[in-house]
């Protein structure tokens, strides 16, 4: 299993604000499976220049405090779409040793400058990722949008706890949607180490048991893979539409 969207580096954002607590994260991901993590904080274009000096030397406090360990560790950001980030944005801030980048806009309206910035990005050979499209109020109110960000070549990347209705109904409804459609190209966990529980397995069983072991196999392994070694993935792979077992969105839905 590979993650490719956590905020596990330590003392960078919102996320982990201990080397510790980013070991014992790790530490419960390795048990869990996970061979691979990315190591993505959040990065804005107004401190392009701090930021990319604190990432590098949290990351190499971090790698030197996991050598024993059995886990690969990958160097990125999550970058924060604003018109002009193509111009700030460099070779330092892709995924691993790949073109690939994963990148966020906000969480409200749709504004035009998302495909503008996006095709200056693409143009310039970056490959973006989505992050939680579903998360967006103009893809949870228009989720055929998705498909847009396809023809555009952006991948999207649902997040764990979007499945599993921990951003509510709508969020879930979209997330699911999504993946049944073949517009997901990644499962990630944006683990923000606030709680003990790793969710992304949960969320893979869970595609498991109402879509299928393709599908997981896919998002969780086969595109992350094709990713860090920077290998092209396919924007539309669905041939058959799968199918969710009835009742089982229903149940997720009385969960909330
Ligand atoms: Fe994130």
């Amino acid at each position: 299993m590979i993650d490719i969207h956590t905020h596990i580096l330590h003392n960078c954002d919102d996320g982990s604000d201990s080397l510790e607590l980013s070991l014992k994260q790790i530490s419960n991901m390795i048990d869990k499976g996970v061979t691979d993590i990315v190591l993505t904080p959040h990065y804005m274009n107004s401190y392009v220049q701090t930021d990319a000096i604190i990432i590098d030397k949290q990351f190499k406090e971090l790698q030197n405090a996991t050598t024993d360990l059995n886990i690969n560790l990958h160097k990125a950001g999550e970058i924060f779409l604003t018109p002009g980030v193509d111009e700030k944005i460099s070779k330092n801030l892709c995924i691993g040793d790949s073109s690939y980048i994963l990148v966020e806009t906000n969480m409200g309206e749709f504004t035009p400058d998302i495909y503008e910035t996006l095709f200056l990005l693409v143009r310039k050979g970056y490959k973006p990722i989505l992050a939680h499209p579903e998360r967006y109020n103009y893809i949870m109110n228009d989720p055929e949008m998705a498909e847009d960000f396809l023809h555009r070549n952006v991948y999207l990347q649902i997040n764990a706890g979007s499945i599993l209705g921990l951003y509510g109904s709508k969020v879930a409804k979209t997330a699911w949607y999504l993946i049944n459609h073949g517009f997901a190209h990644f499962i990630a966990s944006d683990n923000h180490c606030k709680v003990d529980e790793y969710i992304l397995p949960v969320a893979l069983e869970a595609i498991r048991d109402n879509i299928d072991d393709y599908t997981v196999n896919l998002l969780s392994e086969v595109n992350p893979k094709k990713m860090l070694n920077n290998e092209k993935i396919k924007y539309f792979y669905l041939e058959k539409q799968p199918i969710v077992k009835s009742g089982f969105f229903k149940k997720i839905l009385n969960k909330l």
